[in-house]
């Protein structure tokens, strides 16, 4: 088919052609950062699943290699689904994965099996052998199609002990498995966390933390001041991740009380889903991996032939206060960095917009700093708006509503007489207890003058302290993703966007506001951003 490849994204991690979902076992080995995700050789569509694998040096440029795993063996003959690695002792990695070997009952019979590279002095770890005494896992008392995506596993007191996905009936469960030869595993008594009305958990992930502001990652085994527990909500198609504690005699996981369930954090606010992290060993960093799919229809993916992209991977961190997350997208990014345009103390009154011009607006990196003077105009936040998540708030507040503090913030990807554009912006609103409440959405409802696309308005709270009056924003533009950070990494949202006039040299970038209070732009860097090797 011939179509015009405008929504290709040029920076984000995307295969030739042809559909992926899931990001599969990222780690570094012998000089090289591997990733693979899962993939259908076949089409645009999910479907015949193996596992995609490339090569980095930098998590930027990628060189792909033939699949490491495809359907071979009985024990995964519909699919080799989502699965992860651990790096043994002696440097020998090792994946664990979901086998399907029934397509019944839907989605499919699913155990659990592990491959070993077949030449550990190859850094490319090209083939991967599939052991004859898999599975290593059957879905003994346990959901048999809702059992899947194997975790990296950890060691202490004497096992490894690693989670898999499930779920009894509608309550949401991680089972932890325990082994100390990494083929004969045995399930703990207790789930290692579990909630009642969450539907199936996949892909979790755990991982320690260092301590409070410390930005080094730690490796899986080690021991840190707090954990971090993710799971996938496959019913409501969102993440959820929570801080706490490691219960190691019971092997349990314990939120704490303002990072669990109720505090509802996210990765990401956006289209964003069935993420993974790793400990990058050569820079003491944990790295996070996350999909965002197409919002687009069917139709239009099979057309263009291809489906999903990987976001920009993101170096995680605990924040200074201990409740949540800090995510940043990773230094090797900035090597692409092109085109620079700079702004220094520009005042954006109630409905300025301000053009950026100079740079690839369709495919840039823009760092903005903004501030303001006063708090007197800042708007009273709503009684009723209690009972809103901050996605329904961003629906209600779009940027084109007149505010008091706000809206500020950006329009990307925008056409030249604004028929399209996506805006990016804060809202600041005051409680009746007194304090300040920053709304950050991310809205794709004016991105595209197509009426067939999905163009929800996502948005997220950014728990921040406002004493400086100073709020940042970074956005990474490409094609069709929008990828916001909002004050440096508390809050991130992701958009897929298809404008059909906003493309290539067409897209245009501004700054605006549309509140009473004036809002100046302190600082802004916008560059264009070259395209990397991809595949
Ligand atoms: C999540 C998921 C996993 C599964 C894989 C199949 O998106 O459904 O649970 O292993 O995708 O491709």
């Amino acid at each position: 088919v011939k179509v015009k490849q405008v929504y290709r994204t040029a920076f984000h991690f995307q295969p030739k052609q042809h559909w992926i979902n899931d990001p599969n076992a990222p780690m570094y080995y012998k000089g090289l950062y591997h990733f693979f995700c899962q993939y259908n050789p076949k089409g645009a569509v999910w479907g015949n699943i193996v596992w995609a694998h490339s090569v980095s040096t930098d998590m930027i440029n990628w060189i792909s290699l033939k699949p490491a795993l495809v359907p071979s063996k009985w024990f995964d003959k519909y699919g080799c689904w989502s699965g992860s690695a651990t790096i043994l002792p002696g440097e020998k990695p090792v994946i664990l994965y979901t086998g399907v070997i029934k397509e019944k009952p839907e989605p499919g019979y699913q155990v659990q099996n592990y491959a070993i590279p077949a030449n550990y002095s190859d850094p490319y770890l090209q083939e991967w052998v599939k052991p004859d005494n898999n599975p290593i896992l059957k879905p003994v008392q346990v959901n048999i199609s809702s059992f899947r995506d194997p975790s990296t596993a950890w060691y202490n007191n004497g096992h490894w002990k690693m989670l898999v996905g499930s779920r009894h009936y509608s309550r949401g469960i991680a089972y932890l498995y325990r082994s100390k030869d990494f083929v004969r595993w045995t399930r703990a008594r207790h789930p290692f966390n579990e909630k009642l009305g969450t539907g199936m958990w996949e892909c979790p992930d755990f991982y320690p933390l260092s301590s409070q502001g410390q930005r080094n990652g730690l490796d899986a085994s080690a021991s840190g001041t707090k954990y971090v527990f993710k799971v996938s909500l496959d019913e409501t198609r969102n993440e959820c991740y929570m801080i706490g504690e490691y219960d190691l005699v019971q092997d349990r996981f314990h939120p704490d009380n303002t990072s669990g369930w109720t505090a509802g954090l996210r990765y990401d606010y956006g289209n964003f889903y069935a993420s993974k992290t790793f400990f990058d060993p050569i820079k003491k960093r944990r790295i996070l991996w996350g999909w965002a799919n197409e919002s687009s229809t069917k139709d239009e993916d099979v057309a263009k032939g291809w489906a999903g992209i990987q976001l920009i991977p993101r170096m995680v961190w605990l924040d200074p206060s201990g409740k949540q997350l800090l995510q940043w997208p990773i230094r090797e990014l900035e090597t692409l960095r092109g085109k620079k345009k700079n702004l220094k103390n520009v005042k954006l009154n109630k409905g300025d917009i301000m053009e950026i011009k100079g740079i690839t607006a369709a495919q840039a990196d823009v760092d903005v700093t903004f501030t303001f003077s006063s708090f007197s105009k800042v708007e009273p936040y709503d009684k009723k708006w209690e009972k809103f998540s901050p996605q329904d708030l961003c629906g209600i507040n779009g940027a084109t509503v007149q505010g008091g503090l706000g809206p500020f913030g950006i329009l990307a990807l925008a056409s030249k007489n604004l028929e399209e554009y996506t805006p990016v912006f804060f809202r600041i609103f005051k409680t009746h207890d007194k304090n300040y409440k920053v709304l950050m959405c991310s809205d794709a409802t004016p991105s595209s003058t197509n009426p067939n696309e999905y163009k929800p308005s996502f948005g997220g709270f950014v728990d921040m302290d406002l004493t400086n009056k100073t709020l940042c924003l970074r956005s990474l533009i490409d094609h069709s993703v929008v990828e916001s950070f909002g004050e440096g990494g508390k809050t991130v949202i992701t958009s897929r966007v298809y404008p059909e006039l906003a493309v290539y040299g067409d897209a245009h970038l501004h700054v605006f506001n549309n509140g009473s209070e004036t809002i100046t732009v302190e600082r802004l860097n916008a560059w264009s951003i070259n395209a990397p090797i991809m595949n």
